[in-house]
C-alpha cells in the first residue's frame, strides 16, 4: 500500500489535495497537527483510507494544544470513519490504552520516530510498541549510514507483526521503496517534492510509476548504483522502466554510500544481483572484489560488479561503452583517434580502443600522465597543443561539464571530423556545439552513458539488453527533467 501524507494548514487546501491524491494513491494520511481547525466531517470522506495522524511537536509534528487535546481529535477522527490513527509510542501507555479502548473499527498505528539516528536497539523498540496491543507497529528512525537500512530490515524481519519499518533522510530512500521487502505493509510518499511530512519522502510519482514499489516483492532482486554522491545517477532512468517492460522482478536503486567495505558486506543480505559503480569508488572498489575482470583489472577501475554465488565479480564497461557509441557512427579501422584526458575515463577508453585496429594518440594538459597510459595502450601521446592530424577527437576531460558549461578542451579552429564528448551534463556542451558549427559529426556523451549501461546489463542478466528500449527510457527521463 502506497500512502501520500498530507500536511496542509487550512483545510480546503488539504481537501483538494486529498483529492488529487486519491486517484493514484492506495491511503492518505492525514497529518491533522497541521491544519488549523480541521474539519474532520469534510476531511475524513474520501474513496481511499484514511490514516489519521496528530503529531506532537518533538515528534516531528506541530499540534499546539495539550495531550488530552491531541488524543481526543484522533479519537473523534476514528468516528467521523478514519480506518486508521496514528499514535506515538510517547504518548505513553494510558492514552495509547484509551485510544485503543475507542478505535471501534479502525486499526491502531503504534509509532516511534527517531530524527537522529537508527538506534542499535531497534528489537527492544519494536517489541515494547508491540506490548501495547496495537494493530500496526511503526518505526522511522533517521539513517547516518546507508547500512541502517540494512539493520531495519533485519529488525522488521524479525517482528513477525503487521510492521511499517522506515529509515528516514536521503540515505533511508531504499528503505520507502523496498518496504514490501521488508516486510512493511506500507510505505508513505508526497503528491509533489516540496511537501515532504519527514525527511526522505519521495514524490508517489517516482515511488510508482519508476520504482514500482507496489509491485516489488520479498524475492525482487537488487541492484543499485554505489557513488557518493549517487543522486544524480541516471542508472534509474535507464534500467527501471526496462525492468517494468520486460516484467523482470528487478529494481535499480541509488546507493549513497560512505563506507564502501562495510556496505557491500551488508548488502549482502539482501542478495543483491549486481552494482554499477561510480565516482569516487571506481578505482577503491576493486580491493573488495572476490574477482576481477581482465580488462578492470588492466585499467585499474570497476564501473559493474555481478553478484554470482555470493562472489563479488568487478567489470569495467566504459571503455566499450565509448567503442559501441563510436560504431554507432562510424568504423574504427584505419581512423586517427586523438584522445584528450589522461584521468580513469581516458584509460578505460584507450585501453579498449588500443585492442583496435585504429591509430591512438592520448594528449594531456599534464604531458607525464599521457605518457604513462599511452605506454599501457602502446599508442603515442603529447600535450594539448599536439592535435596534427586525427579523424576523430574524443574528450575524456570533465572539461565543459556544468557548472562551467562555458568551457572547452580544444579550441574551435582545430575542431574537424568526428567530435565524441564524455561530458553529458550538458548534454550538448559547447564542445560539441562548436564542433557542429565547424561541421563536424558529433558523438554526445549520452551515447556513451547509454552503451556502457548496455553491457551493464547484459552483464547482470546475461541476456542480450534492450537496447531501443533502453535508448528510449534514457532519453524519456532526460525530456523530462527529472
Ligand atoms: P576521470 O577519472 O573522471 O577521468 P580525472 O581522473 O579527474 O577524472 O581526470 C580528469 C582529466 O581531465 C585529467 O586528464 C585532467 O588533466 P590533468 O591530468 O592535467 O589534471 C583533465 N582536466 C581537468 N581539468 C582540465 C582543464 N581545465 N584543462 C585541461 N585538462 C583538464
Amino acid at each position: 500500500m502506497i500512502c501520500v501524507s498530507i500536511s496542509e494548514k487550512t483545510n480546503d487546501e488539504a481537501i483538494k489535495q486529498i483529492r488529487a491524491a486519491e486517484k493514484i494513491a492506495d491511503a492518505i494520511e492525514i497529518r491533522l497537527d497541521s491544519i488549523e481547525e480541521p474539519d474532520l466531517n469534510r476531511l475524513i470522506n474520501s474513496t481511499k483510507p484514511i490514516i489519521a495522524t496528530n503529531r506532537k511537536k518533538g515528534e516531528g509534528g506541530n499540534f499546539e494544544g495539550s495531550e488530552e487535546e491531541r488524543i481526543s481529535l484522533l479519537i473523534e477522527a476514528i468516528k467521523n470513519g478514519a480506518e486508521y490513527a496514528d499514535i506515538e509510542l510517547s504518548s505513553g501507555k494510558q492514552a495509547i490504552s484509551k485510544l485503543i479502548g475507542e478505535k471501534g473499527k479502525a486499526r491502531i498505528i503504534v509509532s516511534y520516530h527517531n530524527f537522529t539516528e537508527t538506534p542499535e536497539s531497534l528489537d527492544v523498540i519494536i517489541d515494547e510498541i508491540s506490548s501495547t496491543g496495537c494493530d500496526i507497529i511503526k518505526i522511522a528512525a533517521f539513517a547516518n549510514d546507508i547500512t541502517d537500512n540494512i539493520r531495519m530490515f533485519e529488525a522488521a524481519k524479525k517482528s513477525g507483526k503487521n510492521i511499517i519499518a522506515l529509515c528516514m533522510g536521503e540515505k533511508g530512500e531504499i528503505s520507502r521503496i523496498l518496504y514490501k521487502k521488508f516486510g512493511s505493509i506500507l510505505t508513505y510518499s508526497i503528491m509533489e517534492k516540496g511537501k515532504e511530512t519527514a525527511p526522505g519522502q519521495i514524490t508517489i510519482q517516482l515511488m510508482k510509476n519508476l520504482y514500482r514499489a507496489d509491485k516489488l516483492n520479498k524475492e525482487t532482486q537488487i541492484l543499485g548504483t554505489i557513488g557518493k554522491p549517487a543522486k544524480y545517477s541516471r542508472s534509474i532512468f535507464m534500467f527501471n522502466p526496462v525492468y517494468e517492460k520486460l516484467k523482470l522482478n528487478k529494481v535499480h536503486l541509488k546507493f549513497e554510500v560512505d563506507n564502501l567495505a562495510k556496505f557491500l558486506s551488508e548488502i549482502k543480505k539482501l542478495k543483491p544481483a549486481g552494482f554499477a559503480v561510480t565516482t569516487p569508488y571506481k578505482e577503491e572498489v576493486l580491493k573488495h572484489l572476490d574477482e576481477i575482470d581482465e580488462t578492470a583489472r588492466e585499467i585499474g577501475a570497476v564501473n559493474t560488479i555481478v553478484v554470482k554465488d555470493n562472489k563479488l565479480i568487478g567489470y569495467n564497461t566504459d571503455g566499450i561503452g565509448a567503442k559501441r557509441a563510436i560504431q554507432e557512427k562510424t568504423v574504427l579501422e584505419g581512423k586517427n583517434i586523438v584522445i584528450i584526458g589522461a584521468g580513469g575515463a581516458a584509460k578505460a577508453v584507450s585501453y579498449v580502443l588500443s585492442k583496435e585496429n585504429c591509430n591512438l594518440r592520448i594528449l594531456n594538459r599534464t604531458v607525464e600522465k599521457a605518457k604513462e597510459i599511452a605506454k599501457k595502450a602502446g599508442c603515442e601521446y603529447g600535450s594539448l597543443n599536439d592535435l596534427g592530424n586525427f579523424d576523430l577527437l574524443l574528450n575524456c576531460t570533465s572539461v565543459g561539464m556544468s557548472p562551467n558549461e562555458s568551457e572547452t578542451p580544444i579550441e574551435k579552429k582545430h575542431l574537424k571530423g568526428i567530435v565524441m564528448d564524455i561530458v553529458y551534463k550538458p548534454i550538448m556542451t559547447t564542445l560539441l556545439k562548436e564542433a557542429k558549427e565547424q561541421r563536424c559529426e558529433t558523438i554526445d556523451g549520452i551515447s556513451m552513458l547509454l552503451h556502457q549501461g548496455i553491457e551493464q546489463y547484459r552483464l547482470w542478466m546475461g541476456i542480450e539488453p534492450p537496447i531501443e528500449l533502453m535508448r528510449e527510457s534514457l532519453w524519456k527521463s532526460l525530456s523530462e527533467k527529472q
